[in-house]
């Protein structure tokens, strides 16, 4: 019939027309058609049914290509989530309308873009089908089926088995092992350029398959393998708030996908080659925006292999003790490594004996890169897998695949082991080969160690606690009080905790002189602090707190000795407490050097602090805060961290105090709002000021101004020697829109600072002072960015001033962004006593 067609005599147009347009259709007058079509124009798009996505052609920012896509129909910002011909643009310069058509040959259906009849893009061909009709999802998924088919799943072809660089929920990032289809996201090359980037993310199929983020061929990030509960690679057992995961492996397929918690609320998880990381976006419909819920790489242990092969890296000991070899391994480059250069990694220190060989734990590890992982079964249990392990020579790991309940599951890897971490929250249990000999080296050392200074440790405490009892009794008690006494004082020491001491107050008292003035270091947010020397000679700083708690005494020891667990070495020490009568008093180590504020805000002091050792207290602090809010297991938010808060050791070494006061004081509250906000005026954050709501994010803008305070030696808020009204934040972000922000280096510091360290230091302190919490970066992220060279997102203006805040009457939600502002005289009023609403 159709050559018959040909013969005749008519004109091309209708011939064209017939090519066009295989099955008659009318298309809706206003270039809109919903839900479904045969065939679309330059002026037409196709609609879902909801509207939610919407097909049609689009030209880039700053581009005169055109290109056929899907975007969100319903957002003010234009959101491509799919690309056809993303290598291949169509010229606008030919006037001709290019043409998306489906066309059938004898045996096959294919979707084809045309212009001027040749092809610019297709689709692979599918099986034939009689009656085929193309139709846009309200997932985004744009699919060719047959009209007719009573399986309306039964595709012969679909957008979400070609990714572009967004995942949408429902999209699988995977492999079809029958037919080789593998779905992977690629970065466009640029914001205005769909053409393929070199950032890719993909699943690599492996004995136990992983999805991996590669710059082109370098693995940069590696999710893990899912463990049953997760990736391995999470660093928290926390679920999505946002979304859930599905994992599915089987004979046929392998492939990760997403699903929303709550379908209304557009989230995307998109590859960006600008700043090579993958960011999940949620649409905030307050803001209008996009907000960003997660990027990866997350922290400087995530970004793929940073110690080597058989290196162990421990986000708690960064940056420079981050990497660690494996137990029975030493760097292969010892001059390199001692350089901070990982890329060799470690090798074995002493050469395996097949036979004789034990194994290593290792606890709370993302499990190694599974390239090597050679060996998987879902049904062993962890003895047999330790045979099987041991049964073969070049077995040099194994662990549980599946994590959940007591464990099951069986993996096993050979060769060099790659990737791996600790991860202090999630994490699993590692078994690593090692020849018997470094096994019975470390232990026997280990209990013998144990053994003696545990016995010798007893002893002696024994003795000293006898010793000071006796003598601190001796004047009106008999000797066997006194044993009684050492008696029930033990006892309730194992009750709560032995590692805490209590001391006695008049024990206290003589060491600071009756808490005489001359012995006065300060005063803080909860009370005076004061320097003394223990009758040993050990030099003290005691906190008086002078807020009530509500808790009860058996309460607070309970905090205080969770907090005395907290140790790092960019924390003040918690060397014991007293509670006697109505005073409770906090003992600490004493560091000789006072506080940041005494020299970066004293102009004979900050000479002290040249740049290398500032930009080195900024590190130290980052560290501290990222241990307590993520490291440590109580996720401590300090709530008022200030210069004053942050204290010096003989080599200028940063250290924080006064954290876990505020969760001494006031108690574990779960909630994530207070009605009594702690903190201090020109270090806290809006949404803490205003609303009492406080998270990990409020420390951050603290952090974020304790930068700004450092970089310029000028105070925040009410400098009473400055007539200037300006904020520094509103100062500093003039000066950055202004292009100039280096003058914000203070002068003195200019000799010996670094331009680029100071750039990025000024560059993450905005990112800090974000308005929304949501936008401001986490400290490990900001850890990240102090210590690289990544690339940094772009600040939106910071918040500037909390307008005319009112302590306790009326608030506004509002944050001027003008330059006057009511506290601009308020010199750093401690407002722990007030209430937020
Ligand atoms: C487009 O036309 C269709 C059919 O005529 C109609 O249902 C739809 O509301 C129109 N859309 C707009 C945006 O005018
Ligand atoms: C193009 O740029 C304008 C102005 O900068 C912006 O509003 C718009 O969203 C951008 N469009 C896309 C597709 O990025
Ligand atoms: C377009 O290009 C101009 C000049 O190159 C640039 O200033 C502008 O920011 C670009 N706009 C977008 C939306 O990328
Ligand atoms: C698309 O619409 C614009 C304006 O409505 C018109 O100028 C242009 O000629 C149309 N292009 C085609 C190919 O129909
Ligand atoms: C469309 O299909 C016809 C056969 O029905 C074939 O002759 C033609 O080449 C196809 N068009 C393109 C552009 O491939
Ligand atoms: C369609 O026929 C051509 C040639 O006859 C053949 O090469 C091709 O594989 C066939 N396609 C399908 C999908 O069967
Ligand atoms: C369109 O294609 C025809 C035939 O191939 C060619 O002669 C003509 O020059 C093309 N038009 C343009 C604007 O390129
Ligand atoms: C990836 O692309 C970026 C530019 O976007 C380039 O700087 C980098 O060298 C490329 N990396 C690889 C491994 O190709
Ligand atoms: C889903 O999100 C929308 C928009 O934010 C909100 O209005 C709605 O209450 C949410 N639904 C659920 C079940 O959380
Ligand atoms: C449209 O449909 C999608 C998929 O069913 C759903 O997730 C979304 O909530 C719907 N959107 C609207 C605006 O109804
Ligand atoms: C680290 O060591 C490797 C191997 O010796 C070398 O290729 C690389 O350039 C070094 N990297 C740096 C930053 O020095
Ligand atoms: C897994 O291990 C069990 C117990 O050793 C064994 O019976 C089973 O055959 C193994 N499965 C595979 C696929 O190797």
């Amino acid at each position: 019939m159709r050559n018959s067609f040909f013969n005749m005599p008519i004109s091309i147009f209708f011939f064209y027309l017939l090519l066009l347009l295989p099955i008659s259709k009318t298309i809706a007058a206003n270039n809109t058609i919903t839900h479904y079509t045969q065939s679309l124009t330059q002026n037409q798009t196709l609609l879902s049914i909801n509207t939610t996505f919407k097909l049609g052609f689009f030209t880039p920012n700053n581009s005169t290509n055109l290109y056929l896509g899907i975007w969100y129909n319903n957002l003010p910002l234009q959101t491509v989530v799919w690309v056809a011909n993303r290598d291949k643009p169509i010229t606008t310069n030919l006037n001709i309308s290019p043409v998306l058509k489906i066309n059938t040959t004898d045996n096959s259906t294919t979707l084809l873009l045309l212009q001027n009849n040749s092809v610019i893009w297709s689709t692979p061909p599918s099986r034939l089908a009689s009656n085929p009709i193309l139709q846009l999802l309200d997932s985004g998924n744009l699919v060719l089926r047959e009209n007719d088919d009573e399986n309306q799943e039964n595709y012969l072809w679909q957008s979400f088995d070609y990714p572009s660089d967004t995942l949408l929920a429902g999209m699988k990032l995977g492999k079809n092992l029958k037919t080789g289809l593998d779905r992977i996201v690629t970065a466009w090359n640029t914001v205005n350029d769909p053409s393929l980037g070199n950032l890719t993310w993909r699943m690599e199929v492996t004995a136990w398959p992983h999805p991996i983020q590669a710059v082109g061929s370098k693995k940069q990030f590696d999710t893990g393998p899912w463990d049953g509960l997760d990736y391995s690679s999470k660093p928290t057992r926390v679920k999505q708030p946002t979304f859930d995961y599905v994992y599915v492996s089987n004979e046929d397929e392998v492939y990760f996908m997403f699903h929303l918690v709550n379908n209304s609320v557009p989230t995307r998880m998109v590859l960006d080659q600008a700043s090579l990381r993958r960011w999940y976006s949620v649409w905030d419909y307050g803001s209008q925006q996009w907000k960003v819920y997660n990027s990866l790489p997350r922290d400087f242990c995530e970004a793929y292999g940073v110690c080597g092969p058989n290196g162990n890296c421990d986000m708690s000991k960064l940056p420079s003790q981050a990497c660690d070899c494996l137990r029975g391994f030493r760097p292969k480059s010892p001059e390199e490594w001692n350089a901070q250069n990982r890329s060799r990694g470690c090798l074995r220190d002493k050469p395996r004996n097949c036979e004789s060989d034990g194994f290593v734990k290792y606890v709370k590890m993302k499990v190694p890169d599974t390239e090597n992982c050679w060996y998987l079964n879902q049904t062993m249990n962890l003895d047999e897998c330790r045979e099987k392990c041991l049964r073969n020579c070049s077995c040099v790991a194994y662990t549980n695949s599946d994590i959940r309940g007591e464990g099951s599951g069986c993996a096993l890897w050979s060769g060099d082991l790659y990737d791996l971490r600790i991860l202090p929250d999630a994490g699993q249990d590692l078994y690593i080969r090692v020849p018997a000999s470094v096994l019975d080296t470390n232990n026997g050392r280990k209990v013998k160690i144990g053994v003696s200074v545990g016995v010798t440790v007893g002893v002696l405490c024994g003795l000293l606690l006898a010793f000071c009892l006796i003598r601190k009794r001796r004047k009106r008690a008999t000797l066997k009080e006194a044993n009684a006494a050492l008696k029930d004082h033990s006892k309730e020491e194992q009750e709560e905790d032995p590692e805490v001491p209590s001391y006695d107050l008049s024990v206290i008292a003589s060491a600071t002189d009756n808490f005489s003035d001359k012995n006065k270091l300060g005063e803080g947010g909860f009370g005076p602090v004061f320097k003394g020397t223990l009758e040993n000679g050990q030099r003290i700083a005691v906190k008086r707190l002078s807020t009530g708690s509500g808790q009860g005494v058996k309460e607070f020891k309970n905090e205080i000795a969770l907090i005395a667990k907290l140790q790092h070495r960019n924390l003040v020490k918690l060397h014991g407490y007293c509670i006697q009568n109505e005073e409770k008093l906090l003992v600490y180590e004493y560091m000789p050097n006072k506080s940041l504020d005494f020299f970066i805000f004293d102009e004979t002091q900050r000479m002290v602090l040249d740049w290398p050792r500032r930009f080195n207290i900024i590190v130290g602090i980052a560290r501290g805060l990222l241990y307590l809010h993520q490291d440590s297991r109580l996720r401590i938010i300090h709530r008022d961290l200030k210069a004053s808060n942050v204290l010096l050791d003989d080599e200028m070494n940063p250290k924080i105090s006064d954290f876990g006061l505020a969760r001494i004081l006031l108690g574990d509250q779960t909630a994530d709002s207070t009605r009594r906000v702690v903190g201090t005026y020109g270090y806290i954050a809006p949404e803490y000021a205003i609303d009492g709501n406080f998270s990990i994010k409020s420390d951050v803008f603290s952090f974020g101004v304790l930068l700004l305070e450092i970089v310029s030696g000028r105070k925040n808020r009410g400098d009473p020697n400055q007539k200037e009204s300006t904020s520094l934040i509103g100062h500093a972000w003039n000066l950055w829109i202004e292009e100039r922000p280096l003058e914000l280096v203070g002068e003195y510091l200019r000799e010996s600072c670094n331009a680029s360290e100071a750039l990025r230091c000024i560059h993450i302190s905005f990112l800090c002072l974000q308005q929304h919490p949501h936008d401001r970066p986490e400290m490990s992220s900001v850890i990240l960015m102090l210590g690289s060279e990544i690339g940094l997102p772009k600040p939106k203006e910071p918040a500037l001033f909390v307008r005319e805040y009112a302590a306790s009457t009326t608030t506004t939600k509002e944050y001027a962004s003008s330059n006057k502002s009511n506290l601009a005289s308020v010199n750093e009023l401690s407002i722990s006593n007030l209430e937020a609403r």
